[in-house]
């Protein structure tokens, strides 16, 4: 179902979780902790749908001051230091979260993989064999929309299978 397609260029960000959740995110709630979030988009029938029936399409998004961020991060794929990722482990499939003794770290509380957030989420520790991929996004107005999909496929699916998938998306 649509439901369960992956973010694509024109979707916004919805809140995933706490009092907000499935409104949209607006860049004021953000900061350099993980804040959770859902791709919305719009069905062939023009009926604005959240798309979290994949659990898979999780996200996480931060602000950071600009010149924190670094490569690899794909820095056109940010906004006044906005950046969005993937939340879904690419070890084993945990949600990853914030690292309460190494601040400025991603941990997956699964089997402590750390990925650096300012830095493209390339893995810093652990056993996750490659970075969360980025969601490319831009500000629009008071809230964020992706610009493209995911920079790769989120944890679970081989380049084939992700490259079907967006086909899906597309359509
Ligand atoms: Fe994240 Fe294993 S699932 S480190």
């Amino acid at each position: 179902t649509f439901a369960k397609l992956p973010a694509v260029d024109g979707d916004i960000l919805v809140h995933a979780e706490g009092p907000n959740n499935g409104l949209p995110i607006k860049v004021a709630d953000l900061n350099d902790k993980i804040t959770r979030a859902w791709p919305q988009g719009k069905d062939n029938k023009g009926n604005t749908v959240i798309k979290k029936d994949e659990p898979n399409n999780l996200l996480i998004i931060y602000k950071f001051p600009v010149a924190e961020l670094v490569a690899p991060t794909d820095l056109k794929g940010t906004d006044q230091g906005v950046v969005a990722y993937s939340g879904i482990c690419q070890h084993l499939g945990c949600q990853v979260g914030d690292n309460a003794s190494k601040p400025e770290t991603i941990l997956c509380p699964c089997h402590s993989g750390a990925y650096d957030p300012r830095a493209g989420c390339k893995v810093i520790g652990g056993p996750p064999p490659k970075p969360l991929p980025q969601l490319p996004i831009k500000l629009d107005g008071d809230g964020v929309m992706a610009t493209a999909p995911l920079e790769g496929p989120y944890f679970g699916l081989t380049d084939s299978d992700w490259k079907a998938l967006l086909e899906e998306a597309k359509t």
